[in-house]
């Protein structure tokens, strides 16, 4: 009767850890933001590191509007696969774990779009079907910019 309690405890307790597990990899770390957004709150460090993830990423977008302009589709592959999904790589297992759910999913949706845009370009699609994609992306960026905003606690 004993070990049975004890095991039904344990099982309890094994619950609630991975209640609380699941419970942050959907929410993450968030509290309310200062404009009406929903901040994510993390160390300044962290902040810096997807900051500048996000100034590649408008990098890359520059990158990849230019060299369609100009007809250059090796340009477009080099400018978008430097955001691709090998970036998303970086990011160290304590910071994704602050970051929502939607917030992931929506981000990782950004560097495949990247990697699909340096496939299309490598494979000959028209700078029309580039450019195409590539404003499709841009919704992503501005959807993801009004709901977002990244807090640094020191
Ligand atoms: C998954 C969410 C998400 C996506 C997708 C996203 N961003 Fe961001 N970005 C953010 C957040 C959050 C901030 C910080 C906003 C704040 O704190 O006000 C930010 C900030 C930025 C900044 C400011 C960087 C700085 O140094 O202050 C730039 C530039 C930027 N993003 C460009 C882009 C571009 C270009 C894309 C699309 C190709 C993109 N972002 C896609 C969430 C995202």
């Amino acid at each position: 009767m004993r070990s049975c309690k004890f095991g039904l405890i344990s099982l309890l307790l094994w619950i609630a850890t991975v209640a609380t597990f699941a419970w942050f990899f959907i929410h993450g770390n968030t509290t309310a933001g200062t404009d009406r957004r929903t901040a994510i709150v993390m160390k300044a460090s962290e902040r810096e590191f997807v900051l500048s993830e996000m100034r590649g990423m408008l990098v890359a977008t520059q990158g990849i509007m230019e060299g369609a302009n100009r007809g250059d589709m090796q340009a477009v592959i080099k400018a978008a696969s430097a955001a691709g999904m090998g970036v998303a790589a970086d990011a160290n297992p304590a910071l994704i774990a602050k970051l929502p759910l939607d917030f992931k999913t929506l981000g990782m949706s950004v560097h495949q779009d990247m990697d699909d845009i340096a496939k299309a370009a490598a494979a000959g699609t028209p700078t029309a079907e580039i450019l195409k994609m590539e404003s499709n992306t841009l919704t992503k960026c501005i959807a993801c910019h009004s709901v977002w905003q990244l807090q640094a606690v020191h």
